[in-house]
């Protein structure tokens, strides 16, 4: 079948469409319908339905003879060691985590944070959750305790699942007293702390609820699967918004498996049997998806890694892994690239590695600049392909899609066509589709594919209000862009407050509310500022409270120490600065999409609303002086 006679039928007839999908994976009990509304009105996949996600992720491969193939790869630069887990070891070392969840009485709909490096007891964790119907969150390890605590106080759970410490390059970062301080700070009781303690640092468990990872699965008892609806919730995952609070995107269980399933075949079209490697992490939705389930439910080998892809030891990282597993398909953030292509332009070090198994690369996670693009396309040789997705859609919704084997024209700067299921479509601010070539926000056109989140977490208004209600009858999805002729897909970047700083999705207004909170700040805007490496990272613009005699480059490196101790070092909030005003509309809007381009040197034309022109002035002067740059 052609990609646009597949396209064209995921549109004209959705419920066949997605009815023979769902065949593809196993159910305990057939759905009553495909696609159906709730009581809010919102849409619904494979009501009736049920399954369960960890069952199709392992035991379905044991029962049918994949269980001495190899499901999870743990590659560990960062403290030299490696292990393999077949889909047989992968089962029994998840079903006595699950048993042992079930001691601590978590069941059905219980909430579980799981908040680990990435370890293969992080897989362990996320499977048992999905296995005894319980509900997971996992937390990147690079937020500070008081993200942690947000997470906590929302999402409720009975236990949280940790690791003594995890591993920068050769920093040893402490997980245990993020944790202790998170649940000091959180309203909601946790009732139990599971540790697994690392060999290269052992945490302090002081109090009675404070348990050995290993003590507690010793005597567990290996728990079956539960079987859960297709519209229970199988995890909360948070992400930034356009406030200070994270939004909990949740994932059902039936949507999510069809859709990922669907998703191997149809976008990276790996089969059974193939090496699949996203390097990213599993706090992130890229790490959910495909580190952890789609390549399980596909009855793929997945890889874990624990690394970066330089300095652990050096720029050929990945072309070492790549060639020892012989991997197919590559999947990372086109941050990485550059890194590498920093400490490697001539990519010396990939001539030493045998990566004659690869066959594609995909990147995604934050616009991938055409010299990337190119720069890599050259290294291997092989299709190199930008796809667009969010955590709230959980899988691509824009691809250069795969024909017959053959990689259709890649552009370029754009993320390619809307993959089978999604109607995307740019939009003017009265929601009417704009001609091509003409740059308006980007949805998606009701009702989305299964697998997209089916609302936040507790907070149905605030997923109306904060996605569907822009665009009547639409999903929109915070990104701007256009299209070509053609079709094509161009994503220019968010038009809302979020911003991405090495493929890590943050909220400018998190930010703010942070820096804001120090008493010599009478207020402040912080916006995202072009960078080669880290495609953006977070500029602070701030203005003191009169009277105030403190040394600005005081302040400045407090606001720094403030961001990184409240937010985490991963916001890379590295500079601050003090100004007289910020630039504002008469009716006092900051008009921050002007600091941006000013910051950015791009031509900028201020409203004529604009309370001040000689403000505009003072920050060019500022960027001028700080930045070394000729406006
Ligand atoms: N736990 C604790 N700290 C973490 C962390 C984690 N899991 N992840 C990042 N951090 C810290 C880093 O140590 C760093 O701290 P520092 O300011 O003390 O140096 C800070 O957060 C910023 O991290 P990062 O921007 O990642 O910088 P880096 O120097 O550690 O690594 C790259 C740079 C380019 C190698 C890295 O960003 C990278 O591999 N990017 C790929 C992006 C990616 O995979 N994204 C996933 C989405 S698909
Ligand atoms: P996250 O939810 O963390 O996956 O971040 C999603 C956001 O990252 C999107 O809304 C985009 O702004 C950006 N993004 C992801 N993939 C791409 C891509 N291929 N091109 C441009 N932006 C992207």
């Amino acid at each position: 079948m052609t990609y646009a006679s597949q396209y064209q039928h995921s549109l004209e007839d959705p419920e066949a469409f997605w009815a023979h999908q769902a065949a593809s994976i196993h159910w305990f009990r057939e759905p009553d319908t495909i696609l159906s509304k709730n009581d809010d009105g919102l849409y619904r996949w494979f009501a009736g339905g049920q399954l369960n996600t960890c069952y199709l992720a392992l035991d379905y491969h044991v029962e049918t003879g994949r269980g001495d193939q190899t499901a999870l790869v743990y590659e560990s630069p960062v403290t030299q060691s490696f292990q393999q887990f077949t889909y047989l070891e992968m089962l029994h070392e998840t079903a006595r985590v699950a048993g042992a969840l079930k001691n601590l009485g978590v069941g059905k709909g219980d909430r579980v944070i799981i908040y680990m490096p990435m370890i293969p007891q992080v897989t362990f964790a996320m499977l048992a959750c999905a296995r005894i119907g319980a509900v997971h969150s996992v937390v990147f390890g690079g937020f500070a305790a008081h993200e942690l605590a947000l997470r906590i106080d929302d999402a409720q759970p009975k236990v949280i699942l940790t690791a003594s410490a995890g591993v920068e390059f050769d920093r040893i970062i402490p997980y245990k007293p993020i944790v202790d301080a998170a649940v000091g700070e959180a309203r909601h009781q946790v009732e139990h702390v599971v540790v697994y303690q690392r060999w290269m640092h052992r945490a302090e468990l002081s109090r009675p609820n404070e348990i050995d990872w290993n003590a507690w699965i010793e005597n567990a008892q290996p728990a079956p699967c539960e079987s859960v609806d297709s519209t229970d919730p199988l995890y909360i995952l948070y992400t930034s918004g356009t406030t200070g609070k994270p939004k909990g995107i949740v994932r059902d269980n039936g949507g999510h498996a069809v859709a990922l399933r669907y998703s191997m075949k149809q976008v990276y079209q790996v089969e059974p049997g193939d090496v699949f490697w996203a390097a990213s992490d599993v706090g992130w939705v890229v790490g959910h998806s495909y580190i952890v389930y789609a390549p399980l439910i596909t009855g793929c080998t997945t890889i874990l890694y624990e690394g970066k892809p330089v300095r652990t030891p050096d720029a050929g990282a990945f072309w070492r892994v790549i060639s020892a597993y012989r991997v197919k398909v590559f999947f990372t953030a086109p941050t990485g690239f550059r890194a590498i292509k920093k400490e490697d332009p001539e990519g010396e070090l990939c001539k030493l590695y045998d990566i004659s198994s690869l066959q594609r690369l995909f990147l995604a996670g934050e616009r991938c600049d055409a010299a990337t693009l190119h720069w890599a396309q050259h290294l291997l040789g092989i299709p190199v392909i930008d796809h667009w997705w969010q955590t709230e859609s959980g899988w691509p919704m824009l691809v250069t899609p795969i024909e017959n084997g053959e990689v259709m024209q890649i552009r370029a700067g754009s993320a390619g066509m809307p993959v089978p299921g999604f109607q995307v479509h740019i939009l003017d601010a009265e929601a009417n589709q704009v001609h091509a070539g003409v740059e308006g926000a980007v949805a998606i056109k009701l009702p989305m594919p299964p697998g997209c989140l089916p609302y936040l977490w507790r907070a149905t208004d605030r997923f109306i209000e904060g996605y569907l209600s822009a665009y009547p009858g639409y999903y929109f999805t915070g990104d701007g862009g256009y299209q070509d002729d053609d079709g094509y897909t161009y994503i220019t970047g968010r038009i809302d407050d979020v911003i991405n700083v090495a493929g890590h999705r943050l909220s400018t207004a998190d930010m703010e509310e942070i820096v804001a909170a120090h008493p010599a700040v009478a207020e402040c805007a912080v916006i995202g500022m072009e960078n080669e490496l880290r495609g953006q990272v977070p500029l602070g613009f701030i203005v003191l409270k009169t009277g105030i005699m403190t040394e600005e480059a005081l302040i400045e490196a407090e606001l720094v120490s403030m961001v990184r101790e409240r937010l985490g070092a991963l916001a890379c909030f590295r500079q601050a600065i003090v100004v007289k005003r910020l630039p504002k509309t008469r009716s006092g809007k900051i008009l921050r999409r002007i600091m941006r381009h000013i910051v950015d040197r791009k031509p900028y034309q201020a409203p004529s609303t604009i309370e001040d022109w000689a403000v505009l002035e003072e920050i060019e002067n500022i960027c001028r002086e700080k930045f070394a740059y000729n406006l």
